[in-house]
């Protein structure tokens, strides 16, 4: 039986990641500092054993892939706000980078050599063209987003110098929550565009705020790519499925192709939850593109991966699920 190791599996996608493992039969451990993930998700919602701790821990991992079986990583464990990133670097850098460095070092000493990455559209900076193809230049606009493209560059030279086989993975707008609604999505603070709109809707805030109306796009407003967090969890399975059958490295757009407006964003709010949305609108948010939409022709061709759940509005609806299941 296969064990995988899933740093930050406490967090947003990790846990939805974590289930999916489960659902396919493979043994789970979990490697999360809890700065921002949450306990109960893996313990008592997902039953899965979670170790406490951090990845910058060498002595910790040494003892993980020491004491366990693990045949490959599934690393979601990063920091993720833009904003703090420009205002913070070191933190990202340190954690991001540095932990992660820590992080392929202890499984070269331990032999582990399959390594599934989260990795960011963002990488792409602002775009040259739309839909963005794994092939478009790579020009980070933020710390955080260089903090993944450093990783990428890591795993191209570990793969040459060290065998060690990579998926990489840049997500586009990772929204939505299992279906059930028994995991989904929870930041403190939250800046996510999605959640944001549900808790005013939920009436846990006063208005959404719409950063920046004069952008060059149909309604003046940024469009961006929401995949259901679900269809990024499947993209792992089959990821991971790829590795283990000895598959080289490779990087992979995870996106639904079509793009949403954040008016358009609101608008399908407001009927999915059948409240009012109180709007105020603001300048534009600094290091924001207008648009970010992405082809994932290549991991539909190579995975054979294809979206379960491309509609925004059934995107939205199972994340009113969970808002409405988590802050009764
Ligand atoms: N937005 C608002 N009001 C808000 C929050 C967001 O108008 O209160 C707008 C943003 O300006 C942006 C859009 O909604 O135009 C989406 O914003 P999000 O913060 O939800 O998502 P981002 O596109 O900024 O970033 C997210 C992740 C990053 C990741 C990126 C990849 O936060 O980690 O997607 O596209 F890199």
């Amino acid at each position: 039986m296969s064990t995988i190791l899933v740093t930050g599996g406490a967090g947003y996608i990790g846990s939805h990641a974590v289930l999916a493992l489960k659902n396919a039969g493979y043994e789970v451990i979990v490697l999360d500092n809890l700065s921002n993930g949450h306990r109960e998700l893996v313990e008592e919602v997902l039953q899965i054993k979670l170790i406490v701790g951090d990845m910058s821990d060498r002595a910790l991992l040494d003892n993980i892939f020491s004491t366990h079986n693990i045949e490959a990583v599934m690393h979601f464990a990063a920091y993720i706000a833009v904003g703090e990133s420009v205002t913070d670097p070191a933190k990202y850098y340190q954690n991001n980078v540095a932990g992660t460095l820590t992080l392929l070092e202890a499984m070269l000493a331990a032999s582990v050599k399959k390594f599934i990455f989260s990795s960011t559209c963002a990488l792409y900076g602002v775009p040259k063209f739309v839909p963005l193809t794994e092939e478009h230049p790579q020009d980070p606009i933020s710390p955080y987003a260089t903090s993944k493209w450093m990783v990428e560059r890591i795993l191209s030279d570990f793969d040459a110098a060290y065998n060690l086989k990579s998926v990489r993975f840049r997500y586009f707008n990772a929204a939505g929550a299992e279906p059930n609604g028994l995991l989904g999505e929870d930041h403190e603070p939250e800046t996510h565009l999605i959640p944001l709109v549900l808790l005013t809707a939920f009436g846990k805030r006063e208005s959404i705020l719409i950063f920046g109306t004069d952008y060059p796009t149909p309604d003046g407003t940024c469009i961006r790519d929401y995949i259901h967090v679900n269809d990024l969890a499947q993209a792992h399975i089959l990821g991971l499925e790829y590795l283990l059958k000895g598959g080289e490295s490779e990087v992979f757009n995870l996106g639904n192709g079509s793009g949403f407006s954040v008016r358009e964003v609101i608008e399908t709010a407001k009927k999915v939850t059948g409240k009012e949305i109180k709007i105020e609108e603001r300048d534009r948010r600094p290091g924001d593109p207008p648009i970010l939409v992405g082809s994932s022709d290549k991991a539909t061709k190579v995975l054979g991966w294809h979206p379960q759940y491309p509609n925004v509005s059934e995107i939205i609806t199972h994340a009113w699920q969970w808002h409405q299941r988590r802050h009764k």
